[in-house]
Formats: C-alpha cells, sequence, structure tokens
C-alpha cells in the first residue's frame, strides 16, 4: 500500500473528526534543560543535607517553583516533605488525576495529615470535573484517612447529590470502599435515592461477601431487568444503535467508564471500537450477560496485598522488576513498590461486572447490542 501526504491528511481529518470532544489531560509543564539538570541532582541528594544548607534549600526551592506542574515538582516535594507545598501537589493531582504520581501525592497528603486540605478542596471546589478526579484518587487509595473524608461529605447535607453519587460509585470499585459505604449506611442511612444507587452498584462488586452484607444492609431490587433474556428473544424488539449509545454511555450502567470507544471512554477493560467485527452477536451478548465465562486475554483482575494490609483490586497494566502499575476500574494507575508487596491473587472473576443486565430493559439491551454489533472499521 502507498500513503501519501494526501491519505495520511485525510485519515488525520477522518480521526479527528470522529473523536468526540472529551477534554484531554493537560500537558505537563515544560521544564528549562537547567531545571532538569538541577532536578536530576536533587533526586539523588540525601534529604538531610538539605536541613542543614540554606544555599540547597533556596536551590530546591527555585527548582520546585520552576517545575510546578510537572511530576518532577511533586517527586522532589514528596521526597523533601515540603508540606508548604500540599496546594500546589494538590493542584497537581487535580489536573493529572488518572496519572501514577497523583495517587502518591494523594497518599502523601494523607500520610502527613493533610487530610483536612483535601477535604476543603473537595469542598470547596464547584460540580467540576476537579473534584471528581479528587475523589477517584482517594477512593483508589484504599486508605482508612481516604475513606473519612469521602464518608464526611456524603453524610454532609450541603454536598450536592450528583458529588454524593459519584462518591458512592467510586467508593464501590474497591473492596474496603464498599465495605465502609455499607458501614455508613447501617450507621447512617442514606437518603432513599442514594441508597438505591449504592444498593445497585454494590450488587455488581466483584467480591461475594461485600454482595451478601450488601443485600442485607439494603432494601433488595426485586427487578431482574433484562436478566436471561436470549438473542432470540431480543430480535422481536425493534432494536435502534442511537438509542443503544446511549444505553452506553449511561453512568449507572456505566460501560463507558471502563471501555474506550475511539476516543472516549475509560481504558479499563479492551477497547470496543471495533468489537462489532471481532465479536459475533452471540458472543457479545455472553460477554454481558456472564462476563466471567471467557476473560479477554490480558485484562484478567488481581487482588495484590501490600505490607500496610491494604488490599488494591485491578488490570496489571505494566509491570518491571521493580514495580507494577495497577489500573482500577475508575482508570487511575497507581504505581507499587514490588517489595511492598504481600501476595497477589489472579482472579476468577472477571473485573466487569456480572449482572449488568439487571440494569437494563430488555429493550435497552437490545439497543446496546444493536450499538456493539455496529462498531466496525470503515468498509
Ligand atoms: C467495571 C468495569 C467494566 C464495566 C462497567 C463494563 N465492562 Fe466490559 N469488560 C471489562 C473488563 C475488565 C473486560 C475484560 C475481561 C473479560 O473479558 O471479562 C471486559 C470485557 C468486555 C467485552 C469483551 C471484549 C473482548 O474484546 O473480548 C465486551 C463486549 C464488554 N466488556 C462490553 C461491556 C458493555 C456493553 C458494558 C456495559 C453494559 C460493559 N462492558 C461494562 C470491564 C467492564
Amino acid at each position: 500500500m502507498k500513503f501519501s501526504w494526501c491519505s495520511l491528511l485525510a485519515l488525520y481529518l477522518h480521526t479527528w473528526a470522529i473523536s468526540p470532544a472529551l477534554p484531554e489531560e493537560s500537558a505537563f509543564t515544560e521544564l528549562e534543560p537547567q531545571v532538569i539538570t538541577r532536578s536530576e541532582a536533587l533526586k539523588r541528594l540525601d534529604p538531610a543535607r538539605i536541613e542543614g544548607s540554606e544555599t540547597l534549600r533556596k536551590i530546591l526551592n527555585s527548582v520546585l517553583d520552576a517545575s510546578r506542574g510537572n511530576p518532577v515538582f511533586c517527586e522532589l516535594s514528596m521526597r523533601f516533605q515540603c508540606l508548604d507545598r500540599a496546594e500546589e501537589l494538590m493542584d497537581f493531582a487535580v489536573a493529572h488525576p488518572d496519572h501514577h504520581t497523583s495517587t502518591d501525592v494523594i497518599r502523601f497528603l494523607l500520610r502527613n495529615n493533610l487530610a483536612d486540605s483535601i477535604a476543603n478542596r473537595l469542598r470547596s471546589s464547584g460540580p467540576s470535573t476537579e473534584a471528581d478526579g479528587l475523589v477517584r484518587i482517594l477512593s483508589s487509595s484504599g486508605t482508612k484517612e481516604a475513606f473519612h473524608i469521602l464518608k464526611n461529605l456524603i453524610t454532609n447535607i450541603e454536598v450536592p447529590p450528583d458529588r454524593k453519587k459519584m462518591i458512592i460509585r467510586s467508593m464501590a470499585t474497591t473492596r474496603a470502599g464498599s465495605s465502609s459505604l455499607i458501614d455508613i449506611h447501617t450507621s447512617n442511612p442514606l437518603s432513599p435515592e442514594l441508597a438505591l444507587l449504592a444498593s445497585r452498584v454494590l450488587s455488581l462488586t466483584p467480591w461475594e461477601s461485600v454482595r451478601s452484607r450488601a443485600g442485607e444492609s439494603f432494601p433488595a431490587l426485586g427487578n431482574t431487568g433484562a436478566e436471561g433474556f436470549t438473542l432470540a428473544e431480543l430480535r422481536l424488539l425493534n432494536a435502534d444503535p442511537d438509542r443503544g449509545k446511549s444505553v452506553f454511555t449511561d453512568p449507572v450502567i456505566g460501560c463507558i467508564r471502563c471501555h474506550v470507544i475511539g476516543n472516549s471512554g475509560v481504558a479499563f477493560g479492551p477497547a470496543l471500537t471495533l468489537i462489532g467485527e471481532k465479536l459475533s452477536p452471540e458472543a457479545l451478548l455472553e460477554s454481558i450477560l456472564s462476563p466471567s465465562s471467557g476473560i479477554a486475554f490480558g485484562f484478567e483482575a488481581y487482588e495484590i496485598e501490600l505490607d500496610t494490609t491494604e488490599v488494591l483490586y485491578g488490570i496489571i497494566a505494566s509491570e518491571t522488576k521493580d514495580f507494577v502499575m495497577l489500573r482500577d476500574s475508575l482508570g487511575a494507575n497507581q504505581k507499587i513498590d514490588s517489595a511492598s508487596i504481600v501476595s497477589r491473587q489472579k482472579s476468577a472473576v472477571s473485573a466487569m461486572p456480572q449482572g449488568l443486565a439487571k440494569l437494563m430493559s430488555p429493550q435497552q439491551l437490545a439497543d446496546l447490542l444493536a450499538f456493539l454489533e455496529s462498531l466496525r472499521g470503515p468498509e
């Protein structure tokens, strides 16, 4: 095949035209060559040396000032325990919620008793994606302090319901978060609307013990939706791929939280951009009704226990001798030191929730299927 500038341009324009307007993750601040050299030297410097030296401290501060908005800023601030940089660290986490450095930043702030300043930031920020990013990082950090902050927000009457819903969805993505959600409801019942959402998302978690506790603490849904419908039955309905697309992007059903189509969505599970070519309609239905019956290669879920007794759950995005990059179902990446891993266990259960069809009417499932079937490359 021969490529010309024209066809490249056409391809570029095509990709551009079909890519939906998702906010791009903002770029990192560029570093001047001198700042890079100095930051490399500082990374090797024993933090104790800074204590006694006014000159070194000045250099550190000038490098920090020149590298705000770059991961280097965070690495150095954390290495030298610059607690006075907490607000700027949070600015970074808010601007780059999916970068592993942001997870480190939030853990660092929590470890250093700065939970209050995170909570303040969450309370004061408007109904923006800014707060959503922070909530996601907090939930995936899996620490007690983080859940404490989230719990206070859920039970605070001044926090708007949409923010609370976002928090409930985030908490239900980790085992510890799910348990603490059940505890919150047990000690201080959620409003009926929030309780319904919580019972839905908890009934979809991969942990049997969580599901059964949730079943006791929350009113049963009593509705099996489209569960158990066969392809032949669904074919009797008039399906519409456009309506199916809104099922796909529905925040409670949540396909979009774990799958990418084109440029939108979260890359937790496999990209579905061309899934209509890869899987037959039968296989598509099967992967929605019983995800664990065939787990896509490379997308197996793991539970990783750390020496701090925290247990993290997710898909291993990459791995070297020294660290494991774990991606959770909110798309947040965490860089875990191999040395801190006590055990890791592959889960026989898919990281895609069982029972999503319960959340849809048969019509919605038929529409969703038609939408997935339509996801093909250009003829
Ligand atoms: C919590 C995250 C999550 C949600 C929500 C989710 N999925 Fe998945 N999905 C995954 C993961 C992880 C896999 C890969 C493991 C597997 O095959 O079970 C997967 C696999 C799939 C596959 C098979 C892909 C392949 O290449 O074989 C399809 C199709 C699919 N999902 C569709 C959906 C649809 C439609 C929805 C919404 C109704 C949905 N998923 C919701 C995480 C999710």
